[in-house]
C-alpha cells in the first residue's frame, strides 16, 4: 500500500487536508495523526471492517480493545450509557485532555472495536488537529498508539513513518507531541472508579475532583499473577529490542553497579547505553567513563532522561530514547529507576514494562 505522508504546516492547505483525511476515514481507511499524548492510528470506530484494519497494520492481538476518540463531550452519549456522576465530573474537569474513561457501551459500538467487551473506552483529545480529524471522519475514531504492536509509542512524525509507512492510507505529521505518554485510563464501571493505566492525569488530580479512586492492583505489584483489567496492559509493551534493566538504590551504589556492569558488557563487544536521571548524570562524566568512551568508541552512550523533579520532562523524552536504542542497535540498556509515586506513576509504569520488570536493587 502507498502511504500518503502529509506535513501539516501550511495554514492555507489545512481545510483541504482535513477534508481529504475525512474522506479516507469515512470510506473505511486508516490514518495516523498526532494527539497531545502520542500519535494515534485512526479508523472509523463504528465500522468493524475499518477497525479490523488497525489490528492488521499494528499486528495487534484482536482481544485488545481500542479507545474511541470523540471531538465533543456530548458525543459520548451516542456510544456509552449509564454514565456515572463521577464519570461526568471527570469529563467536565479533564476533557478535552489525556484522560480515557471506560463506560458501559451502547449496541452501536461493534465487538470488533471493543474486543467483545460490554464496555467502551472513550477519550476526547485536546490536540486541535486530532479533533478536526475526528470530526471530519464522522466523529467516532478508534485510535491506538500508531506503533507496531510491542514497540515504543510514537512521539514524533518520524517514528510513525518508521513503523507505518506502506501499511496505512495516510500519515499526518505536525510537531512532536506535548505529553509523550499515553492517556490515563479510568474504569468508571467500578465503585470507586479504578485507574487501569497511569498517565498525565494523576491519581491525586482525580481524587481532587471525585474523591476516592482505586488503582488496578496489577499496576502496584510487578509480580502479580492476576490479569490487568485493561487487556493491553498484559503485553510486554513499549520495549526496545536490547535487554533493559532498571537499577534502584543510593546514587553511589547505583552508579558503581551500572559502570561496573557496562564495562563487563563492553569487554564482550556488546553495545551499551546508560539512561541517567538528572543530577546523577554528572556521575557518568568522570575519568572512568572518559576512559571507557576512549577504549570502546561508539560502543557506549549516556543519555539524560530528564530533570529529577520534572516527571513531565522524562515522559517527553522516554519513548524517543527507547526508540533511539533500537536505531543504534544497543544490546544492553542500564536505566536508573525513577520514583513511583503519583506524578511519576506513568513514567515508572512504562519503564518497568520496557524493562520487562527487570529491576536490580543495589
Ligand atoms: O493516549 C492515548 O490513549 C493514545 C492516543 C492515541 O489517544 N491511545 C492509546 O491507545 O494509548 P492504545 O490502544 O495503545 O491503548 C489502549 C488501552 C489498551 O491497554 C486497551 O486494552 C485499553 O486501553 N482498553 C481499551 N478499551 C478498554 C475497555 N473497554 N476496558 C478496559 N481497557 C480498555
Ligand atoms: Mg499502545
Amino acid at each position: 500500500m502507498k502511504t500518503k505522508i502529509i506535513k501539516v504546516t501550511e495554514e492555507i492547505e489545512y481545510r483541504k487536508i482535513i477534508n481529504e483525511i475525512g474522506t479516507i476515514l469515512k470510506s473505511g481507511g486508516v490514518v495516523a495523526f498526532p494527539t497531545e499524548t502520542v500519535y494515534g492510528l485512526g479508523a472509523n470506530a463504528l465500522d468493524e471492517d475499518a477497525a479490523r484494519k488497525i489490528y492488521e497494520a499494528k499486528g495487534r492481538p484482536s482481544d485488545n480493545p481500542l479507545i474511541i476518540h470523540i471531538a465533543q463531550p456530548n458525543d459520548v452519549d451516542m456510544i456509552a450509557q449509564d454514565i456515572s456522576i463521577e464519570a461526568k465530573q471527570m469529563m467536565e474537569q479533564f476533557w478535552p485532555g489525556p484522560l480515557t474513561l471506560v463506560l458501559p457501551k451502547k449496541d452501536c459500538v461493534p465487538d470488533g472495536t471493543t474486543g467483545g467487551l460490554s464496555t467502551v473506552a472513550v477519550r476526547m483529545p485536546s490536540h486541535k488537529l486530532a479533533r478536526d480529524v475526528i470530526s471530519a471522519g464522522g466523529g467516532y475514531i478508534a485510535a491506538p498508539s500508531a506503533n507496531v504492536s510491542g514497540r515504543p509509542s510514537p512521539t514524533r512524525g518520524a517514528h510513525v513513518v518508521e513503523d507505518m509507512d506502506g501499511r496505512i492510507d495516510a500519515i499526518l505529521i505536525k510537531d512532536n507531541v506535548e505529553i509523550g505518554v499515553e492517556s490515563t485510563i479510568v474504569d468508571c464501571t467500578t465503585t470507586p472508579p479504578m485507574i487501569l493505566r497511569p498517565g498525565a492525569i494523576t491519581k491525586g488530580m482525580l481524587e481532587g475532583i471525585i474523591g476516592q479512586v482505586q488503582v488496578d492492583k496489577t499496576l502496584l505489584e510487578a509480580d502479580s499473577k492476576e490479569a490487568p483489567k485493561a487487556p493491553g496492559m498484559k503485553y510486554r509493551h513499549y520495549a526496545p529490542k536490547g535487554e533493559m534493566v532498571l537499577v534502584d538504590g543510593e546514587v553511589k551504589a547505583r552508579v558503581e553497579y551500572i559502570i561496573g556492569h557496562a564495562t563487563e558488557k563492553l569487554k564482550k563487544g556488546e553495545k551499551v547505553a546508560i539512561i541517567a536521571l538528572g543530577r546523577s548524570l554528572q556521575e557518568y562524566q568522570g575519568p572512568t567513563m572518559s576512559e571507557l568512551h576512549q577504549m570502546y568508541q561508539g560502543k557506549i552512550q549516556v543519555h539524560n532522561l530528564g530533570d529529577d523533579l520534572q516527571p513531565a520532562e522524562a515522559a517527553k523524552n522516554m519513548y524517543k530514547l527507547l526508540r533511539h536504542m533500537d536505531t543504534q542497535e544497543v544490546d544492553y540498556i542500564y536505566c536508573e529507576q525513577v520514583p513511583s509515586h503519583d506524578v511519576w506513576a506513568a513514567v515508572s509504569n512504562r519503564l518497568n514494562k520496557a524493562a520487562g520488570n527487570k529491576i536490580i536493587t543495589v
